[in-house]
């Protein structure tokens, strides 16, 4: 019988509305990527790194992490799928060279939860035998096939490490023979619906049956900032926590995008505020209370967490707060 959600643990929630991928095999861009606004950096070891430029990658990643200067942001490094013959290595080479600077390993193009199970059990081995904390790096499973999908219940509960489920788009719509090769955009001929809202929706109800967060892939046209926006604004209204970006250009609108607007944070605080005080005996321990028009009660009071959760994530700051009547 699978564990009923409330008797999972989740793990820290990291804002990670913005995650810049940064090859591994560029120093220049490693040392760049301290100073943007990302939420999270990841640093790649797989499809932006050349076969004959992977040993070296992990050379620079190492060397970054420990160097440091990502203060308050997600530190992951993407190494290549089980199916290559790199993956041991890159899990080796970068976790025992810079364990303790590192938050999170990214598993591309996972398709069972047998192979989030091997990355957690070498994690482990290699954290014992550095004397690391046990347990402290997460992974970040990202679904890329169509094995991967239908898996991904399996694989979103494969370890208590996971702590997203990540959509590749791109070898995604090459694995299901999709016609198009435009990332993100609609397939030519499909004109009855968002063909990707299956998806999408199929990563979501994993990722929040189990406690995990969302995150939507990479838009490729990068000097197309409005369709970025667009396409991240489809995932953040379905409840998606983040975006990649395969460029700096992209890190402001995913992060406004991914952020509650300061009206609903505002209003979410103030919900929880008020629920707080009219459950309490001074408040008349109410189950159900209005605030201004709006009738309150434990639903107003979880759909307010999310908001707030999201908005303290980003570090977002209250502008209204809640008086008790006299
Ligand atoms: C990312 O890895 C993608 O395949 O879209
Ligand atoms: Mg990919």
């Amino acid at each position: 019988m699978s564990t009923p959600k409330a008797m999972t643990t989740p793990r820290a929630l990291r804002s990670r509305r913005s995650n810049l991928a940064v090859p591994g095999s560029s120093p220049k861009m490693l040392e760049k990527a301290r100073g943007l606004v990302a939420d999270q950096i990841f640093m790649d070891l797989e499809d932006a790194v050349a076969p004959l430029a992977k040993p070296e990658a992990r050379k620079n990643i190492v060397a970054a992490l420990n160097e440091g200067g990502f203060d308050g942001k997600v530190r992951s490094v993407r190494v290549n799928d089980w199916t290559t013959q790199w993956t041991y290595q890159d899990v080796v080479e970068v976790v025992e060279g810079a364990g303790p600077n590192l938050d999170c390993i990214m598993l591309p193009k996972v398709q069972t939860a047998d192979q989030v199970v091997a990355l957690d059990l070498l994690l482990t081995q290699i954290e014992k035998t550095n004397g690391f904390e046990v347990g402290r790096i997460g992974i970040e499973a990202q679904i890329e096939n169509a094995l991967g999908l239908i898996n991904v219940d399996a694989i979103a509960q494969a370890s208590p490490r996971v702590e997203t489920i990540i959509f590749g788009p791109a070898d995604f719509m090459a694995s299901i023979n999709m016609k198009s090769l435009v990332v993100g955009e609609q397939p030519p001929g499909y004109d009855v619906g968002d063909a990707y809202h299956y998806i999408l929706m199929r990563i979501l109800m994993a990722a929040r049956a189990f406690d995990k967060q969302a995150i939507d892939g990479p838009y490729l046209q990068i000097k197309d900032v409005d369709g970025f926006r667009r396409v991240a604004g489809r995932a953040a209204a379905l409840g998606f926590d983040g975006k990649w970006a395969l460029h700096p250009g992209q890190l402001d609108a995913a992060n406004e995008i991914f952020s509650p607007r300061q009206d609903d944070y505002d209003k979410a605080e103030m919900i929880l505020d008020a629920y707080d005080y009219y459950t309490s005996a001074a408040g008349g321990a109410k189950g159900a209370a209005m605030l201004g028009d709006e009738m309150i009660d434990e639903a107003s009071r979880k759909m307010a967490l999310v908001v707030s959760a999201k908005g303290r994530a980003a570090g977002m700051a209250r502008t209204q707060t809640f008086t008790p009547p006299e």
